[in-house]
């Protein structure tokens, strides 16, 4: 359940893996999916991303816990 007074942002992404980058003779990995906890570098948190569907909506609470987004569950309600 969504707190009253706490700024919530939803952004939705679609990338499940990193964006490789050059630094620089140093490789960089930068976060796409939004999960890393050392934005904006990849710490690994993409692979909870593993075995999503296209075809359906999910958030990640703040333990990393995959939540699927559907008409009858409560974290929809809230965002309706
Ligand atoms: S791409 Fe986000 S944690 Fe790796």
């Amino acid at each position: 359940m969504l707190s009253v007074g706490v700024m919530v942002r939803l952004v939705r992404k679609d990338v499940t893996g990193p964006l490789g980058i050059k630094v620089g003779n140093e490789s960089k990995w930068i976060c796409m999916c939004g999960l890393s906890k050392n934005q904006p570098f990849c710490d690994g948190s993409h692979k909870k991303t593993e075995g999503e569907k296209a075809d359906k909506l999910y958030m990640y609470d703040k333990n990393g816990q995959r939540i699927e987004i559907n008409s009858s569950n409560e974290v929809y309600k809230t965002l309706i």
